[in-house]
């Protein structure tokens, strides 16, 4: 029953105005809604009004305030249906929910005893018959309901405008929403909360109050999200020139969360990890997180809110380009390169792990059956590579411009792809009808680059080659408009050499565009033999391959001009080494270390590089992840071997320098999230990371005192890490425990302490998952727990991958059991099951037995799709 982009048709009626009263209750909750609905003046006087609802008990129905009779009007489990309507009139319906019992944490759910919302995308079926769907645009004016004492605080979007004490202890608040907004932006709290507030005046003057809403326990977490909302806020006017646009902004944080957060409009839900930070509890990666994800969601006021999507097809549209903007957010206040070597080196792995296997689909699908499966790397991810490479097409001055006439042209309104690019077209006068390819073809395109100097005639002649692999559905591929920011850096000179093409010269750093199969391109004048730098800060989401020696590598890792290609020739030249291990590892032939790997190391620990937090990117080796992505069929003992071998390798030749550099960067100074700090703290527990690869006494003894030493998660979770996962018991065991009672109240923590102990190389991790699962911390409800033990563990690859098959049948088992209680977690979690083409025969069967297991099952839409998927 998929649903098709080509059936898209514009609703036959509008909601202009939606009136809700929700008197809530944990069983049985009453929802009034009074819709004020108009027939389009293009739709037949005869069509009927079909609402969506699910899981909803309706009590009464009236249009203009005539109850209508069972005879009047169709229900099934999905839809209300009304035959015959007045052109415009007001419907009131009058339904009741359980939120108590709602695990699938869509619609109106209970969190810790809380009530919050989650409607993105089709949730709001379960709160109320409506068209639910995002061209249907109303504003809002919701009572909420409580109990005085269980749920002092009643929020919901926009401006509180009436409050009041009801009979038998209960309260209510109105609230009014000017914006029109579709109902997947809708949210509803209501529970115990208390707040912090600050305030905010935008760049024409107004007073907005910011607040952060949180259980009483966690009001010392607020600080560094609540600083991040007011630089998001500050970056959107000066480098977008939006502002907000209601006087209140608040932020809940719940612990029940499917997703990391969500933007609905002036109230914005976050899961409690993606908004809750302290030095003691939180890693510097969590900061930098929650710093992402709340100008990700402050940024979708305009890009989501205000201008929104025509159907959920064009769910890129606000993704895509919201994502592009938190990155150069994070990229402005962070270290830029840092910032993208990090989103790339993610990107790399995940992303094209997905266009590569059999969910794989376009920015823009063209069909689904189950929505909340789209929300993928490709739909934000990919999406934001592409606008990333229009900003580059059109340079940022034309960029900004368009996304000035996108927020004016589009305001109030419901949106497609097309009139997004097209306001980019129209600015820069560049035709983009090729590069809309990028919205409709699926997979990861590969580019064979080769390259010949012609000393006689001083000419390098770069050939460049691409292809698309098909993907379900799409077996032929046209080219695509791949933008290839590139260098020739000269070998004598160590520096980029200027570019001349066809008499023009393009400057040492340029743009060149491949839009056909194959392309040639000459560079004239080039005065000595160049290496060159190709994909600079990785231009287009593609796949590269150039026959790079390893010398060239060891150059272009020390010359190259390009931060981010210095990092990936690194990572190049690492990926050749471990090629050599892993086959080796196969052959059962004695590993030798590549010298040139210990080289560049030794010259990248010694060299005063000024930005320490690339350094620490650049001594960091590619992830087993990465490195199984590059082969053709996957030996996960191999490449754990062979990984293991270089860090060890590398630790015993590097000894001393890398004690070095744990002392130089250790610090006395309070914890700040800063950028010096992060950088200093990651150079430094790299360090320590190779250290206790050889696991000597004072390797040891230096992981332990920073355990003991307590000075803030980031090296307290790093060091208790390194105990956890080395050989000695003696080491994991007591550090393991002291950490679980010390924090054993604190959720977030013990999620962390979860993903630990699950993500250890030892063979004991199956039965410890299976016995953590009985743990009092654990919940199989709560998707963050199932995140942080099963999801961690279906990534831990020498474990997840045992060759008896129990690491997926424990997989599936959990699946299974999750498909009952929250479909759009389960869908999720069998992600590693579905990748089985990628390893050896017998790894294959038994991944495929489970999957064929799971489909045995009565299977929730979500599931199903990927199932069916995975075993096509
Ligand atoms: N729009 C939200 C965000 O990206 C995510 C919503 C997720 N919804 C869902 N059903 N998974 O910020
Ligand atoms: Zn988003």
């Amino acid at each position: 029953q998929p649903v098709y982009l080509s059936d898209y048709q514009p609703p036959a009626y509008q909601v202009t105005h939606t009136e809700l009263t929700f008197d809530l209750d944990p069983t049985a909750t009453r929802v009034k809604a009074r819709l004020t609905v108009e027939r389009h003046a293009s739709a037949e006087q005869t069509t009927p009004l079909v609402l969506n609802g699910e899981h909803l008990t309706l009590h009464a129905l009236a249009i203009n305030g005539q109850a209508l009779a069972e005879a009047d009007y169709q229900l099934t489990d999905e839809t209300l249906t009304i035959p015959s309507v007045p052109a415009a009139f007001t419907l009131e319906s009058e339904v009741e929910i359980s939120p108590s019992s709602n695990t699938a944490l869509e619609g109106l759910y209970q969190s810790n005893g809380m009530y919050c919302t989650q409607c993105e995308a089709e949730g709001f079926r379960r709160i109320t018959y409506y068209p639910d769907r995002p061209d249907v645009m109303a504003t809002f004016k919701v009572t909420v309901i409580g109990d005085a004492q269980r749920e002092p605080v009643l929020l919901a979007n926009g401006n509180p405008v009436d409050q009041g004490t009801l009979e038998s202890g209960r309260h209510f608040v109105t609230w009014e929403d000017p914006h029109p907004k579709p109902c997947y932006l809708f949210a509803l709290v209501a529970g115990d909360l208390t707040k912090v507030e600050d305030h905010f005046t935008t760049m024409s003057g107004r007073n907005v109050t910011l607040q952060l809403w949180v259980e009483q326990e966690n009001l010392d977490k607020t600080d560094h999200a609540m600083a991040s909302l007011k630089r998001a806020m500050t970056w959107d006017e000066e480098t977008y020139g939006r502002e907000y646009d209601l006087d209140l902004f608040m932020i809940v944080a719940v612990n029940d969360f499917n997703m990391g957060a969500m933007e609905n409009k002036g109230l914005n839900i976050f899961n409690s990890a993606a908004v809750l930070t302290h030095p003691n509890t939180a890693t510097d990666a969590a900061f930098q997180n929650v710093e992402s994800i709340v100008a990700h969601e402050y940024f979708h006021n305009w890009s989501g809110n205000r201008v929104t999507c025509r159907d959920w097809f064009q769910l890129s549209l606000k993704e895509g380009f919201t994502v592009f903007r938190d990155q150069c957010f994070s990229a402005d206040i962070n270290s830029a390169p840092v910032k993208r070597i990090q989103d790339v080196s993610f990107f790399r792995t995940a992303q094209f792990a997905e266009d590569a296997g059999p969910t794989a689909h376009p920015v823009r699908p063209d069909h689904y059956i189950e929505i909340t499966n789209f929300y993928t790397l490709t739909i934000y991810e990919k999406g934001a590579e592409v606008v990333r490479m229009l900003r580059n097409l059109l340079g940022w001055e034309a960029f900004r411009r368009g996304s000035d006439l996108y927020f004016e042209r589009f305001d109030g309104q419901a949106v497609t792809i097309e009139d997004f690019v097209g306001c980019m077209a129209e600015v820069s006068g560049i035709d983009l009808s090729q590069f809309m390819r990028w919205y409709s073809q699926a997979g990861t395109p590969e580019i064979d680059a080769h390259g010949e100097y012609d000393y006689a005639n001083a000419e390098y002649h770069l050939t460049l080659r691409q292809r698309t692999p098909a993907t379900p559905g799409q077996p032929d591929k046209q080219p695509l408009h791949i933008p290839v920011r590139m260098g020739l850096v000269g070998t004598k000179s160590g520096q980029d050499l200027t570019l001349t093409l066809e008499g023009e010269k393009l400057g040492k750093d340029a743009v060149i565009h491949l839009t056909d199969d194959e392309q040639t391109f000459i560079f004239t004048d080039v005065a000595e033999a160049p290496v060159p730098s190709l994909l600079r800060d990785f231009s287009a989401p593609v796949k590269l391959h150039f026959p790079y020696s390893r010398e060239d590598l060891a150059f272009l890792l020390t010359h190259d001009s390009d931060g981010f290609n210095r990092w990936d020739a690194g990572q190049r030249l690492a990926l050749l080494a471990l090629d050599d291990l892993i086959a080796a590892h196969r052959n059962g032939v004695e590993k030798v270390m590549d010298s040139r790997v210990v080289e560049a190391f030794r010259t990248l620990l010694t060299s005063s590089m000024d930005d320490k937090a690339v350094l620490a990117e650049m001594l960091t080796l590619p992830s087993e992840a990465y490195i199984a992505e590059q082969q053709p069929i996957v030996d996960v003992d191999a490449i754990h071997a062979a990984r293991e071998f270089v860090r060890q390798s590398l630790a015993q030749a590097l000894r001393d320098e890398f004690i070095a550099v744990y002392k130089e960067n250790g610090t006395d100074e309070a914890y700040a999230p800063t950028p010096e700090q992060i950088a200093q703290r990651s150079l430094k527990n790299i360090a320590l990371s190779y250290l206790m690869s050889i696991e000597d006494d004072e390797s040891v003894a230096l992981c332990e005192a920073q355990f003991a030493a307590d000075h803030n998660m980031t090296d307290v979770r790093h060091a208790l890490t390194l105990l956890v996962h080395s050989d000695r018991d003696d080491l994991a065991n007591p550090a393991l425990k002291a950490f679980g009672e010390k924090w054993a109240h604190d959720p977030l923590v013990m999620d962390q302490w979860f993903t630990i102990q699950v993500s250890r190389p030892q063979p004991d991790v199956l039965e410890r998952v299976k016995y953590l699962m009985q743990h009092p911390a654990f919940s199989i409800k709560n998707p963050n727990k199932v995140r942080a033990l099963v999801g961690a563990f279906a990534q831990n690859r020498v474990n997840f991958h045992r060759l008896d098959g129990k690491g997926y049948a424990l997989l599936a088992d959990v699946v299974i059991e999750l498909n009952r209680l929250n479909p759009e977690i389960a869908a999720r979690l069998i992600t590693p099951l579905t990748r089985w083409q990628r390893f050896d025969e017998a790894r294959q069967q038994l991944m495929r037995a489970e999957l064929e297991r799971i489909k045995q099952e009565p299977l929730s839409s979500n599931v199903f799709e990927v199932v069916e998927k995975a075993l096509a």
